[in-house]
């Protein structure tokens, strides 16, 4: 059962294109992410979906019922901002109810959601206060409290953690996914953030300039990016990239940069692979070998370690190869000082080849 269903959206600023025929079916309780730079048009897209802005063109349904030109408040959906825009004069009660007095709700009634809410988000102890007196991740938890004493069928929710600290961040994001569990509401997420798009998704569009490069699940979207934009926006540390082509040797279709050929054994190809293309080779720093971690049979190339970053679990190696740097993520446990000569292999069966000229997957 389709949620919302966003059919071939657009939205101009004057003669500014912001959103460029956009489709997307949302399933019942999915948890998507709208994932993006800054200015590629995801709070447009969201403000279009919760009637905040009028669209140009196209039609946005939502539980079946056309909504692309109702009313916020009859939308059935709750939003959350990134700034909390809570009344600063009012307790966390008050904020919470205050909705739901405006709409007449029966005392009795208002009292139970508010408790229900103030429970789910562990702030019972904190209703008498005001906003003044609350930290900022307690503050993000009155504002998603708002949005759940309404009865709605759809959560959106905008840059919700990115006024917060990364430890915060990180705690909240946890709680969203289990508020998600819980509730089994439609979620539509926006962040600029992809460890959180990551973590939070069942699927996650990826805009850029207001068109959806691609939508998947997170898993596809890491392993399998469909164009050259999407494999460098996903993955910390990103994805290295070699500029070379596709090359003829021994019968065999290789990949060449520098003059230093590598074997393509194990690559995954969307079709066939011509010599003579241009081409970009992407490579996760996980994906890259190091002295016995490499697998018997594999082709081995030298290199040398330029720089070493410890991050505690990892270790990531700055290594130069063929004219390039790049980066490898090993063990925490293993060191290797600069300036130290090492043997490398690639695992190309989860490399990633893009033409270098559409920069889509190849
Ligand atoms: N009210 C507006 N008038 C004109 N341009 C706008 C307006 N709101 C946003 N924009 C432009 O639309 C683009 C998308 O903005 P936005 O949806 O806020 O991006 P995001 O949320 O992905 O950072 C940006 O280029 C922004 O400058
Ligand atoms: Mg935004």
């Amino acid at each position: 059962m389709i949620s919302v269903s966003v059919r071939d959206l657009t939205l101009k600023f004057g003669s500014l294109e912001v959103l460029k025929s956009l489709n997307i079916d949302v399933g019942e309780g999915e948890f998507l992410v709208l994932l993006g730079p800054s200015g590629c048009g995801k709070s447009t897209l969201l403000n279009c979906i919760a009637g905040l802005l009028d669209v140009s063109e196209g039609q946005i349904h939502i539980n079946g019922r056309n909504v692309t030109w109702a009313e916020p408040k009859d939308r059935g959906i709750g939003m959350v901002f990134q700034s909390y825009a809570l009344y600063p004069q009012m307790t966390v009660e008050k904020n919470l109810s205050f909705g739901l007095k405006v709409a007449k709700v029966p005392t009795e009634k208002i009292k139970e959601k508010v408790a229900r809410a103030a429970e789910i988000l562990q702030i019972e102890a904190l209703l008498n206060r005001k906003p003044a007196e609350l930290s900022g991740g307690q503050r993000q938890r009155v504002a998603i409290g708002r949005a759940l004493v309404r009865d709605v069928d759809v959560f959106l929710f905008d840059e919700p953690l990115s006024n917060l600290d990364a430890k915060l961040r990180s705690e909240l994001r946890v709680e969203i996914k289990r508020l998600h569990h819980s509730l089994k509401n439609t979620m539509i997420y926006v962040t600029h953030d992809q460890i959180e798009a990551l973590t939070l998704a069942d699927r996650i569009a990826i805009m850029k300039g207001g068109v959806i490069q691609q939508l998947d699940d997170p898993m596809v979207i890491y392993n399998r990016p469909k164009n050259l934009f999407v494999a460098g926006f996903i993955g910390s540390p990103s994805m290295n990239f070699f500029n070379g082509e596709l090359v003829e040797e021994g019968g065999q279709v290789r990949f060449r940069t520098n003059g230093i050929g590598f074997s393509l054994n194990g690559y995954q190809a969307e079709g066939p692979l011509v010599a003579g293309r241009k081409v970009i080779l992407g490579m996760r720093p996980e994906h890259v070998f190091v002295n016995e971690e490499i697998a018997p049979g594999s082709e081995v190339h030298d290199a040398v370690v330029d720089l070493e970053e410890p991050m505690g679990a990892d270790n990531l190696l700055w290594l130069k190869h063929a004219g390039h740097l790049m980066t490898v993520r090993t063990s925490g446990t293993r060191r290797i000082p600069r300036d130290t000569p090492v043997k490398l292999a690639f695992d190309m069966s989860v490399a990633s080849l893009f033409d270098a000229e559409t920069e889509n997957r190849i």
